[in-house]
Parts: C-alpha cells; structure tokens; sequence
C-alpha cells in the first residue's frame, strides 16, 4: 500500500482538486483506492458523496472526525485490497499534525499556484516541512505540481530555482481550466467527463501517475 500526502499549508491551491482528480484515477486504473480527508472543510469527503455508484468506486475516509467511540486505527482502517491511499489535507497544520501527516507519505504532492504570494508561501512551507518532517533522511519523495499555470511569473521562477537547489521535481503542470470546477461539482475526475476537451488535461495526470509509479514500493509499511 502506498500513501500519496497533497499538502500545501496556502489555501486555494489545488489540494483538493489533485486529491480527488487522483484517487480517481487510481481508481480508473483498477488500484484498489482509498481517499482521506483531514480538512474540517470536508472538501474531499463532500465530492465523494456526489460520487455516481456506476463510477469506480473510491473508498472515503472522514478523517477530521473523531466519532465518539471509536479507536483512531479503527476510524482510519481501509478495507482489504486498498494499494493507494490518497490524503487531502487542510491549510492550517500545527508541527504535530504535519509530522503525523507525513509519517507513513511515500509520495508528497504540493500544489502550488504561480503567484507571487503563493510562490513565497510555498518556498517557506517546503522549508518547515523539511526542517519539521527531517523527510531527506527517509524515502519519501517529494513533487510539486504548478496549477492553474497560465504564465510563469518571477516569483515562481524564483521558486523553480529554489526547488532546483534542495532538488525537488516538478512533477507536472495543471492548466486552469472550467472542467476542474465542473469534476469537483459531480464527484468526477476530470479525465471521467463526457466531453472531448476535457481529455486534453489528460497527458499531465499521466505524468503525475508515471512518476508516482516509478517507485517500487516501501517494504514493510502498513496504514
Ligand atoms: N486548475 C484549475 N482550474 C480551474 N479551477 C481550479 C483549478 N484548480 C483548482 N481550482 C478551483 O480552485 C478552488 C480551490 O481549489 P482547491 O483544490 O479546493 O484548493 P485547496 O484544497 O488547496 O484549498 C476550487 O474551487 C477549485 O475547483
Ligand atoms: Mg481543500
């Protein structure tokens, strides 16, 4: 099984929208997929419930809630057969919770918006997460994914730069697009709508897929 953490501590960027996309697609693909929402918002676990049964079906975790009762492993258990874990997860994390939250990561995706605002949170959210996370030392790999790029401003070549030093991938590149917002209002993915111009999105998520894929799986690691 391996975990697959969408984490960016700047709201709007495109957590939710790479969580969900994904966990479709694992899911097109045949993995076994489980899809798990940290953030009070509910984003996530919101789109899953417009999910159409006749689409393959993804397994949802409500991870912000702690129902009365139950054991944290048992709320965070996945059925038998889950081989990709997909975690959305909020904007505001304390160090606890990001380190919680990258423990089991073999895979960080970080969504990053090509603003200058957002290049420079971004910079200082990588830097906490490997200070906090101490993520070099261990075999999770770490991608950014610019979203909604329409032009690369300074600030996020600046960004690009900054990356190329702690040699961090940029993985693939989202294009700002109708589709994304009509997939999260329909429990879809982008690449599930029935509509010939969505495909064009296509490529870039394969990108994500072959990158997330390249790498044999961790020995030993369980949810
Ligand atoms: N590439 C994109 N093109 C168009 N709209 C997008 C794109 N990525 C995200 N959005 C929209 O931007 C808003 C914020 O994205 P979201 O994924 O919810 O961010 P986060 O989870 O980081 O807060 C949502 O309404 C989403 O549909
Ligand atoms: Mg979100």
């Amino acid at each position: 099984m391996r975990h697959i953490v969408v984490m960016n501590t700047k709201g709007g960027c495109g957590k939710t929208t790479v969580a969900t996309n994904l966990a479709s697609l694992y899911a097109q693909q045949g993995f076994g997929t489980a899809l798990f929402d940290f953030d009070p918002q509910g984003s996530s676990t919101h789109w899953l419930s417009l999910r159409d049964a006749g689409r393959p079906p993804i397994y949802g975790v409500t991870a912000f809630k702690n129902p009365l009762g139950m054991t944290r492993s048992w709320q965070l258990r996945v059925p038998p057969g889950t081989e990709r874990v997909v975690v959305d997860t909020p904007a505001s994390m304390d160090r606890t919770e990001l380190m919680e939250r990258v423990r089991h990561a073999d895979a960080i995706l970080i969504p990053v918006l090509p603003s200058p605002i957002d290049a420079h949170a971004t910079a200082n959210f990588i830097r906490d997460l490997l200070l906090v996370a101490k993520l070099r030392s261990n075999r999770t790999r770490i991608g950014i994914i610019p979203n909604r790029a329409r032009e690369a401003t300074l600030a996020f070549q600046a960004l690009r730069r900054f990356l190329n030093t702690l040699n961090i991938a940029v993985v693939t590149q989202l294009r700002d697009s109708q589709f994304y917002v009509l997939a999260a209002e329909t429990g879809a993915g982008i690449h599930e709508l029935d509509e010939p111009r969505a495909q064009r999105h296509a490529p870039a998520w394969l990108r994500l897929l072959a990158w997330l894929e390249q790498q044999p799986p961790a020995y030993g690691r369980t949810a």
